[in-house]
């Protein structure tokens, strides 16, 4: 059995003050909540007093991305031991919003998601195609390159301490979701692709996320495909209602 994980990335909103206010209303919320994993990924700045405030909760902290480099001469850039430093036991990696704003490549996501694990992280590597891609019937391909660029290299037992998400491009923030069954498809692509890369047991257990405008509306219908194994939530995880409605998503 997987167990999902409903994570909230908070992207570029909210001060430490509301960080920490939206930490302490959450987490009472939460703790009754033993059906899945609960993560929210503050900015940077916020990172510390967040973690604080989660302390003995059961809201994980994740930061939004990290530096392959211990330290170093790279201005603006935080490292592995950084966010550990800051309370961090997971960390997002290869997010849309990084490859586009930054240029990153699967060649700098794979570096960084080696980096996170010889840490002690869990890295959540996002991949997913744009609408054009999508629309000339190139998901599949886009899938393959970026789980291919992204993962090389590691082993079975690294590939058993990552987690997925799937985000459409064309699905963040756009209040466009992927159908169930859409995601699903993909979401069977990409334990397809783990299957052959790294075997059985690593594809049937690796969590695979959903993410892409998920809201309290449209969280029941992902969830109930068997493929999706939990979501990456940007809007609707700002709220304190509505990240708790989606933490206490319709279960059947
Ligand atoms: P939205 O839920 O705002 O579409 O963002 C999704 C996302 O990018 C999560 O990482």
């Amino acid at each position: 059995m997987r167990k999902p994980v409903i994570a909230g990335n908070w992207k570029m909103y909210k001060t430490i003050a509301e960080g920490v206010d939206f930490i302490q209303k959450i987490a009472p919320m939460a703790a009754s909540a033993s059906h899945c994993d609960v993560v929210v990924a503050p900015p940077f700045t916020a990172l510390a007093a967040v973690s604080q405030a989660a302390k003995g909760s059961k809201v994980g902290i994740s930061a939004q991305d990290m530096h392959w480099d211990k330290e170093g001469a790279h201005t603006g850039d935080v490292s592995s031991t950084m966010i550990v430093d800051a309370g961090c036991t997971y960390v997002i990696i290869g997010h849309s919003e990084r490859r586009h704003d930054h240029g990153e490549t699967d060649e700098q996501v794979n570096r960084k998601l080696k980096a996170a694990l010889a840490e002690g992280l869990t890295p959540i590597m996002c991949v997913g195609e744009t609408l054009a891609q999508r629309e000339s019937g190139g998901t599949g391909q886009v899938l393959k390159t970026q789980f291919e660029g992204g993962l090389a290299g590691l082993t079975p037992y690294d590939f058993s301490r990552i987690i997925i998400a799937y985000e459409p491009v064309w699905a963040i923030g756009t209040g466009r979701t992927a159908t169930p069954e859409m995601a699903a498809e993909s979401h069977h692509i990409l334990r397809d692709l783990a299957r052959q890369r790294f075997g059985e047991a690593e594809a049937r257990s690796v969590r695979i996320l959903y993410g892409g405008s998920v809201k309290p509306d449209n969280v029941g219908g992902l969830m109930g495909q068997p493929e999706i194994d939990g979501a990456l939530v940007g809007g609707a995880s700002l709220k304190v209602d509505s990240f708790a409605a989606l933490i206490n998503y319709p279960r059947t």
